[in-house]
């Protein structure tokens, strides 16, 4: 039976295995998809022997994705630019590295939540691993401007130079933008907010001002749960449509079953059940 799984640390709570397993359950594929707690120092060695063991692919999730992009044969260009990766196929001629957080959350605000990205204008809060999955996939929706603003503007400034050239071959207007100008009289606005950071989990403020908020702008956490909880109570305070990341989760999953598996997996059914099996 070909065998999957998750690698991360922490792993326990992770919803893939779930995710998968009703993949597979509803395309009729025969797979095996488990939960690897990998040691901090071991992830390099665990993905040799999992290969070697006959794994068919993984999913990679904090903090190994950057470990993952370096220990591919071959990276997808979305893999190269955001430095890390998501998904591993292992295969005859070596190790396959995809990153499909990105597409996975196009995917959520486009097809789940009705929202287009093409045309609009995008904040994108934060710059680290999160940010960096999902810019590309950003620009090919061909937005009129994304901005990335981050608590360390030289990150948000790292990132932006690393898709110039995707920007700019999407007619996408790409800058990062000091937390100063966010504060500023004259905050420029947005359809579509998009939090990438981590500032909930610690404990802090939203990382921007409402008013960067236009009257029914989508606000977007990545995350879901609890740790996306403040920054959803903050949006609907303020008049914007809030949406959590459990559909980025379902789609990124989505994604990564159909790179392996050929076949595209009924995501947007699995996410309702999910919903309502965690609500
Ligand atoms: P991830 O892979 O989840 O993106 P990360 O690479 O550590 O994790 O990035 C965390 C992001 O959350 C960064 O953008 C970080 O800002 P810095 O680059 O300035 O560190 C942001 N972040 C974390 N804690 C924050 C806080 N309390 N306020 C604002 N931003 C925060």
């Amino acid at each position: 039976i070909d065998t999957y799984c998750v690698m991360g640390n922490p792993v326990a709570h992770s919803r893939s295995p779930w995710i998968h397993a009703r993949f597979a359950e509803l395309t009729g594929q025969t797979l095996h998809y488990e939960r690897a707690l990998v040691a901090l120092d071991g992830f390099a060695a665990h993905v040799t022997d999992f290969a070697a063991r006959g794994g068919k692919g993984c999913n990679v999730t904090v903090p190994f994705k950057l470990q993952a992009a370096g220990l591919a044969t071959h990276a997808s260009d979305r893999v190269r630019r955001a430095g890390a990766a998501n998904t591993l196929v292992f295969c005859d001629d070596g190790i396959h590295a995809d990153n499909t957080d990105g597409l996975g959350l196009v995917a959520d605000i486009v097809r789940n939540a009705g929202v287009a990205i093409a045309g609009r204008d995008v904040l994108l809060l934060g710059a680290g691993g999160a940010a960096a999955g999902a810019l590309g996939s950003l620009i090919e929706q061909q937005p009129r401007r994304i901005a990335v603003a981050n608590r360390t503007h030289t990150k948000a400034q790292a990132l932006v130079a690393q898709h110039a050239d995707l920007a700019s071959l999407h007619k996408t207007e790409l800058l990062a933008l000091e937390q100063q100008a966010l504060e500023s009289e004259n905050t420029p606005t947005f359809d579509i907010i998009i939090n990438a950071t981590a500032s909930s989990l610690a404990g802090a403020q939203v990382p921007a001002p409402a008013g960067v908020l236009r009257p029914g702008s989508l606000a977007y956490d990545m995350m879901y749960g609890p740790a996306a909880q403040p920054f959803l109570d903050w949006a609907r305070l303020h008049g914007a449509q809030a949406r959590d990341g459990l559909g980025m989760l379902v789609e990124q999953a989505a994604e990564s079953f159909a790179l392996w598996r050929g076949v595209r997996p009924p995501s947007q059914q699995v996410l309702a059940e999910l919903r309502a099996l965690i609500q």
